[in-house]
């Protein structure tokens, strides 16, 4: 018990991951001072007014930047690719909304091999998800793989996006379609 104890600390301070599921790190989150320690060390790049509130997920936190005043709320996941020398990156840049519960997955399982079980199969290449400038993904949206959202575009709640969104317009539904160009 007290092996595992030491362990599962040890496990947390090294990893590169944040979350719930890492508490010897996960309570700095809930104090602003100790969790803008804590996610410099982490992220490629976390500025000081970016936040990262109690709740969230990030794994592989080394390739995944976040920028000026993007607050990543509770129950999102940020899934970079752990696996080194891949791509497989996360960029939110400066100024992007995010609401709670979004998820972002750059990788995917390999389901090609005939007669063997999936579990077994492995991963896909993974490909860098993008968020540009200014953007606002609403509550629960899950973007893939490979996914660039445009400047100033609006992903509505809920939406699986599958594909790269242009600049300035509004898209939602699963999967997620254009619903108007702004202008
Ligand atoms: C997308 C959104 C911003 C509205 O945009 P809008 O341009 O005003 O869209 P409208 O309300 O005029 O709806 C246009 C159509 O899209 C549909 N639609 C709107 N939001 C949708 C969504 N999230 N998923 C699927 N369809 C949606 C509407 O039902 C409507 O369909 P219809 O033309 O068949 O009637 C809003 O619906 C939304 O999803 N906001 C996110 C709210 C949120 O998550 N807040 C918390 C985080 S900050």
């Amino acid at each position: 018990m007290i092996k595992g104890f030491i362990n599962k600390r040890k496990f947390d301070l090294k990893s590169d991951r944040l979350g719930p599921d890492c508490p010897f790190t996960h309570w700095r989150l809930y104090f602003k001072n100790t969790m803008q320690v804590l996610c410099k060390q982490k992220f490629k790049h976390f500025p000081d007014s970016a936040e990262f509130r109690a709740g969230a997920y990030a794994i592989a936190c080394s390739k995944v930047s976040i920028g000026e005043n993007v607050i990543i709320r509770p129950n999102t996941m940020i899934f970079a690719d752990p696996r080194k020398g891949s791509d497989g990156s996360v960029i939110i840049e400066d100024n992007v909304m995010l609401g709670s519960g979004v998820h972002i997955y750059t990788g995917n399982h390999r389901f090609d091999l005939p007669n063997v079980n999936l579990i077994f199969q492995g991963h896909s290449p993974a490909k860098s998800v993008i968020l540009k400038e200014g953007c606002w993904l609403g509550a629960n949206v899950i973007i893939l793989s490979g996914v660039i959202i445009g400047k100033n575009s609006v992903v509505g709640a809920g939406s699986v996006v599958t594909k790269n969104v242009p600049d300035r317009v509004v898209v939602a539904g699963n999967p997620a379609k254009i619903l108007k160009h702004l202008e």
